[in-house]
């Protein structure tokens, strides 16, 4: 099984992009939505919350598990693949959202080896993420080292994941916070070319946004960047890769939603996301000392 962690159900976009483009797979989601949302919470926190949810997918089965969440990737990958791992789980994987994000935003192909010398991106792009991963500086330091000629806007969003999950993706008071936000990114000179949605709720808020781009001067030309597909894209080179992996993994098709909160709630909000039924499972995860 891959294993796919989110701090709560905005991580359903990335999944559904990784069966879209794998379908193949057996996957199992875990979103710990009583503790969310994670972006306004300390490093260590979300390094704890994140080694719990992962040990925990961990001893469910999954060699392998996808860090959906910003927040998680940007706070937690690095320590739980450097120390972590080696430490307590040699022949596991974790990978997270990042990187693939930043090699995309630095206009690399999918299948582009580390280490080619494809050409670079230019120009201003924006990313667009909870408070914990625009001050860790993730994309930041990623891009410092894959496009270094790329001029970089980043822009906290601390009131859109608690929007998304009030279920408030349109409207006056909606259009309020995203023009919060938006308008100090609308406002660099010259505009970003590209926009990345670097948190797995924002993709639902994704139309409204458009439409606000789209009544700014020159934002029509804006282009909209979501994970999920960059993700999955990525996912797929890595796999070929990684054959020994990829070996280990279920492939009967099957899907499972574990959540720490209450599993009606989640079932619904996932089924409107994903546009299936399903059925969710609560879990607790274990403290890992
Ligand atoms: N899943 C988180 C992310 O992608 C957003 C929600 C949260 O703050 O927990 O950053």
């Amino acid at each position: 099984m891959i294993g796919v962690f989110d701090s709560g159900f905005g991580g359903l976009t990335v999944l559904s992009a990784l069966v879209a483009r794998l379908p193949g797979f057996d996957y199992l989601y875990l979103g710990d939505s009583a503790r969310a949302p994670y972006g306004g919470r300390s490093h260590e926190a979300v390094y704890q919350f994140t080694r719990e949810a992962v040990e925990f997918l961990f001893d469910a089965g999954c060699p392998l598990v996808i860090l959906a969440c910003n927040t998680a990737s940007a706070r937690a990958l690095r320590t739980l693949q450097q120390r972590h791992l080696p430490a307590r789980r040699p022949d596991r994987r974790i990978l997270g959202v990042v990187r693939p994000a930043a090699e995309a935003l630095a206009g690399l192909p999918p299948e582009a080896l580390p280490g080619t010398t494809a050409p670079r991106a230019t120009g201003v792009a924006a990313v667009l993420g909870t408070a914990g991963t625009i001050a860790s500086d993730s994309y930041r330091l990623e891009l410092a080292k894959l496009a270094p000629r790329l001029r970089l806007v980043q822009q906290a969003c601390p009131l859109w994941v608690p929007l998304v999950e009030a279920g408030e993706l349109d409207g006056a008071g909606t259009e309020f916070f995203l023009r919060k936000y938006l308008d100090p990114v609308l406002a660099a000179d010259p505009h970003p070319e590209r926009i990345l949605l670097a948190c797995t709720h924002y993709p639902l808020l994704r139309p409204a946004i458009r439409r606000i781009l789209d009544q700014a001067p020159g934002g029509a030309a804006i282009e909209i960047l979501e994970q999920g597909r960059l993700v999955a894209d990525r996912l797929v080179t890595w796999m070929a890769r990684h054959p020994e992996m990829a070996a280990r993994l279920g492939r009967g098709g099957a899907r499972g939603y574990l959540t720490t909160d209450d599993p009606g709630w989640f079932a619904a909000r996932a089924e409107a996301l994903l546009g299936i039924p399903i059925a969710a499972e609560a879990v607790r995860l274990p403290a890992v000392e």
